[in-house]
């Protein structure tokens, strides 16, 4: 009998990361949940358990803290598991013009959102290497393509994301591992309450349904794809950004994160 797989996705106690656990479930692999909140990572483990029957793991970290990234890697080798795919999808946003915002947070959504995901990926790659088989889900979005007046910090993180994605995928094009960006834009989830975007056009209208953009983003990654852009609206909004000037992007950019 061919070994079960294995895909560890941080950020999986809401939104996008818990829906794409339910689609490795359902494809039959074993499942690490890593996120702060156990009582949700509990639920959703015991609901993947009753539905699909397959191993799941949970473990409860802040992946903002060095010390609790190197214990999810401890945790995974004193549990004998391998990693064969990593979704580095924990991450979060502020909204707000800079001179306003709160350090600490941005700093810990640096910490979160660009200096985890480069960790995790420096933990894992190693064994995919070993293996010559694997695969990183890096989720970005599309405020990756351009910068973001309003929320300066969060856009630059994305920025970091894709373009750290993209050129990993080259350096490992001559292996067997993956390595993709998910670039979802405006999505119903917890995401938008904690960046306090409500008050932002933003999310008042086109925004995605989270179950649409997991769905796309889990077959894109399957089939290989390097960017992977959920919904014609974001495809045609990051393509246009390649052919307008780049301040005149800023300004519409600004003007579409605006409170309403
Ligand atoms: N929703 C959108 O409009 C949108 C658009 C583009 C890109 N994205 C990106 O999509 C990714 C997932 O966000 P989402 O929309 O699904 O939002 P979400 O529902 O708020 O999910 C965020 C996940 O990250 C986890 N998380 C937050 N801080 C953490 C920490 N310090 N350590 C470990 N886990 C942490 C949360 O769990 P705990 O709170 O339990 O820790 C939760 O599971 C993020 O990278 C986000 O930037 C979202």
């Amino acid at each position: 009998m061919m070994e079960k797989e294995t895909v560890l996705i941080t950020g999986a106690s809401s939104g996008i990361g818990k829906e794409l656990a339910y689609h490795y479930a359902k494809d039959g692999y074993n499942i690490v949940m890593v996120a702060r909140s156990l009582t949700k990572l509990t639920e959703i483990k015991n609901d993947l358990e009753k539905q699909y029957g397959g191993s799941v793991f949970v473990i409860q970290k802040d992946l903002s803290k060095e010390s609790e990234i190197q214990e999810v890697y401890k945790l995974i080798k004193q549990n004998n598991m391998r990693v064969d795919i990593l979704i580095n999808n924990a991450g979060f946003g502020l909204f707000g013009e800079f001179l306003e915002t709160d350090l600490e947070d941005e700093l810990n959504m640096i910490d979160l959102n660009v200096k985890s995901l480069t960790y995790m990926t420096k933990l894992f790659l190693p064994d995919m290497i070993k293996q010559n088989k694997g695969g990183i889900l890096n989720v970005a979005s599309t405020a990756a393509f351009q910068p973001g007046p309003l929320m300066a910090v969060y856009y630059a993180t994305k920025a970091y994301v894709l373009s750290f994605t993209e050129a990993l995928e080259n350096e490992l094009k001559d292996t067997n591992i993956t390595v993709s960006a998910l670039c979802p834009g405006p999505t119903e989830t917890g995401f938008s309450d904690r960046a306090n975007l409500k008050e932002s056009k933003l999310f008042k209208s086109g925004v995605m349904d989270v179950k649409t953009v997991a769905e796309i983003g889990y077959k894109g990654f399957k089939s290989g794809k390097t960017v992977i852009i959920p919904g014609l609206k974001n495809k045609i909004l990051a393509g246009a950004v390649r052919f307008a000037p780049r301040t005149i992007i800023t300004s519409i950019v600004r003007q579409m994160q605006e409170r309403a």
